[in-house]
């Protein structure tokens, strides 16, 4: 069997906003790799035994007293070193080079100028090696003076040392960003620092990762029996596959339909699962629970914690029939693990405020279950498709655990939720027959309690109103509409006046994220 964790790479952040790009980049060469503080330490990363280090960028500044410091034991490995932007800078630092502020700022697409042939840049494209490269750049120092021992490899307009080498240490440092779509080649160059120059393996593939978790799951619970809130989401959908394939019967699901679910996703959730995998799935109907204890709340915050707070009462009530559950799965993924306060050295347990289960009864005294914890969102959903999991399910927009709760703006009541379904449906369905669904992030409809002035025929309606919203995001921390065709959204809007009883008016939301947020609430 593969060691999927064999030769493995660690990166050291900086802080940087493309720390975690360059993470799945070398993922996608197949080469296993952890993002881990500064603080790292010597026993810990000797433990991780990693066949290189990367050293990312960062938004500080390596001539401001306080920035972020490398680690001591990062050139006392005897490993190959990459340091990135800041990584770069703070190498030449340490040897003795120079790092000055720049007087132009370089944002952007830049030409590097290959000016010494290297292992790193070594880049043949149709048949001749390349002398220039377009690359990104995102920096206001830059290295100055070379340190000690070390060679220009490349220069770019404003940064004249924008790569650098050891003269016989496996030591680079690149100005820009071979991370970021915008660098040509940029994947082939990581590719050479952790193929060629660190000679890591490429093990890391969705085949393997499903085979070593399978055996690691399988191992880890032994005859225990494993309980599982399903939420038709992408990562509790794959550790459902996953277990399922791991440990058969040995696992139990349970999805709650709160009411505030889709059209037809309960049915389709226990189709996928129950009907055609076999898995052991209990479904839970308490839309009526949902319902009443949201009624007379108008207020966000209010209408989630409500949300969370019946999910966690049901959930138990369900958890607590279960015989012999020894075990709690969850999809925690590996950004949740890196980016929760006070994470050292990846080892923090993070529960998910909207799978929060801390109410589970004392007695039952679950151990946490986190097979995805190591896995970014588009590996999960290459496992997902390895494990047979439709690509519908696959690569779904995201919806929020609160569900339609906060898609009908103030109370909910089952009436808006029945309308708000089959207005959503509507403009999902025509998103997939247009070819517009994957160009979009995330679509939804929104109700709004208000009523407007239609004709149908003759007769005068007063009915409701909804609005569409389409956003295209990359981290979901920012946003824009979507440019979709008015003639598209036209023909949704009439479909939806002209089908669902009770919308009088279809609205489309231009806002951007900030100020606006994704979601109505
Ligand atoms: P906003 O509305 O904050 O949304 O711009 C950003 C992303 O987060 C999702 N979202 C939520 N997801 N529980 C969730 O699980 C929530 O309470 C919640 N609120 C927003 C939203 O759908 C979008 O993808």
């Amino acid at each position: 069997m593969v060691n999927v964790h064999e030769t493995p790479v660690v990166i050291i952040d900086f802080g940087s906003q493309y720390t975690q790009l360059i993470a799945r980049r070398v993922r996608e060469l197949g080469v296993y790799c952890e993002i881990h503080h500064t603080d790292m330490t010597e026993e810990a990363v000797r433990a991780f035994n990693p066949a290189g280090i990367i050293l990312s960028g960062s938004p500080e500044s390596t001539l401001e007293a306080g920035s972020p410091q490398l680690p001591s034991w990062v050139f006392e490995m005897d490993l190959p070193v990459l340091g990135i932007c800041y990584g770069m800078q703070a190498m030449a630092k340490k040897f003795g080079g120079e790092v000055a502020a720049g007087n132009h700022r370089e944002f952007g697409a830049a030409t590097l100028v290959i000016e010494q042939e290297s292992d790193l840049l070594d880049i043949t494209h149709e048949g001749a090696k390349l002398k220039e490269l377009n690359v990104w750049m995102s920096h206001g120092d830059r290295v100055e003076k070379l340190p000690e021992n070390f060679v220009c490899i490349g220069s770019s307009q404003n940064a004249p040392i924008a790569a650098m080498k050891h003269e016989s240490k496996p030591y680079y440092g690149l100005q820009f960003h071979p991370e970021v779509t915008h660098s040509e080649f940029g994947l082939e160059l990581l590719g050479k620092f952790v193929h060629e120059i660190c000679g890591s393996k490429s093990s890391w593939t969705p085949a393997n990762i499903v085979e070593d978790a399978v055996k690691t799951i399988r191992e880890t619970v032994g005859n225990d029996h494993v309980l599982l809130g399903l939420s038709g989401g992408v990562d509790s959908s794959v550790v459902a596959a996953l277990l399922h394939k791991a440990i058969g019967d040995q696992l139990t699901c349970v999805f709650v339909d709160n009411g505030l679910l889709r059209l037809g996703e309960a049915e389709q959730v226990m189709k996928t699962f129950a009907d055609n995998m076999g898995v052991k799935v209990i479904c839970a109907d308490a839309r009526e629970a949902f319902y009443s204890a949201l009624a007379g709340e108008a207020e966000p915050e209010a209408k989630r914690k409500i949300i969370g707070r019946v999910f966690v009462e049901v959930f138990d009530e369900e958890a607590a029939k279960i015989d012999n559950v020894k075990w709690l799965a969850q999809g925690t993924i590996y950004p949740d693990v890196i980016e929760s306060a006070g994470v050292k050295n990846g080892k923090a347990h993070v529960i998910k405020s909207h799978h929060n289960v801390g109410g589970l009864p004392e007695h039952m005294k679950l151990k946490l279950l986190e097979p995805l914890r190591e896995l970014f969102k588009d590996e999960v959903r290459k496992l997902g498709i390895e494990l047979g999991l439709p690509e519908t399910m696959v690569y779904r927009h995201p919806f929020p655990g609160p569900g339609l709760g906060v898609r009908i703006l103030g109370e909910v009541k089952e009436e808006y939720a029945d309308i708000l379904r089959q207005a959503d449906k509507i403009f999902i369905d025509e998103l997939f027959e247009q070819n517009y669904y994957n160009r979009v992030s995330q679509a939804f409809v929104v109700f709004l309690p208000v009523k407007s002035v239609g004709v149908v025929g003759d007769a005068r309606q007063y009915e409701y109103v909804v609005s569409l919203r389409a956003v295209e995001t990359i981290d979901f921390m920012t946003a824009k509409c979507s440019a979709l065709p008015l003639e598209f959204l036209m023909h949704v809007a009439n479909r939806i006046t002209n089908e669902v009883r009770g919308i009088s008016r279809v609205t489309y939301d231009l806002s951007s994220k900030p100020p606006s947020t994704i979601e109505w609430e």
